[in-house]
């Protein structure tokens, strides 16, 4: 069963989880993906509802976004699902089909192609609208430092949130 919520709803519970960890997925053609994410949120930007994303260019996710243009982000809402946030955070789908390895389902969303994790109360169906890599002249360096000092850059997605709701029996 699904529960309709309204967009600002669960702006918090968002933010509250967002912490441990949310799972971005994306499908690009038959390829499908899930992996977790810490950076990001529910903003209001150009009049309109956006679910912000970052993605770093080295991950399998962000071949798969830029092709596709869309994304869901499933968030579970009672604390669970950390076993699996762990392993789609560490894992690659360039190593293993983190569905498989977790036992996550890859349910069908409502408005776009991407599915939702299954397991996961909370959903969100995003079409990306803008996108931005970082300018990493303005970066502060202390940022710089700590986060790009090794690392590949990371773009930031803004997608339009196209529908939101609760799947009841989730996490
Ligand atoms: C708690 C947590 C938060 C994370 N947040 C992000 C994030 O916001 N953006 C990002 O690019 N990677 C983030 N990662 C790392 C990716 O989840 C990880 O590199 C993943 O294996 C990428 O999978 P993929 O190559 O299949 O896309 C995070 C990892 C963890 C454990």
């Amino acid at each position: 069963m699904i529960q309709e919520i309204s967009v600002f709803d669960y702006a918090g519970k968002v933010l509250e989880q967002i912490d441990k960890g949310i799972f971005l997925t994306t499908k690009y053609q038959d390829t499908v993906n899930t992996m977790t994410i810490g950076w990001g949120g529910v903003v209001v930007i150009w009049g309109r509802p956006l679910f912000l994303v970052l993605v770093r260019d080295s991950r399998a996710t962000y071949e798969l976004i830029e092709k596709s243009n869309e994304f869901t982000v499933s968030i579970p809402l009672n604390n669970q699902l950390a076993r699996e946030l762990a392993i789609c955070g560490t894992k690659s789908l360039r190593e293993v089909d983190k569905f498989k390895a977790c036992g996550l389902t890859a349910r069908e969303g409502r408005k776009i192609a991407t599915p939702i994790i299954g397991e996961a109360g909370l959903h969100y169906e995003c079409k990306v609208i803008y996108k931005l890599p970082l300018d990493q002249a303005v970066v502060p360096l202390a940022v710089k430092n700590r986060y790009y000092h090794h690392n590949a850059n990371h773009t930031v997605y803004y997608g339009e949130i196209q529908d939101q709701y609760i799947v009841e029996g989730g996490e």
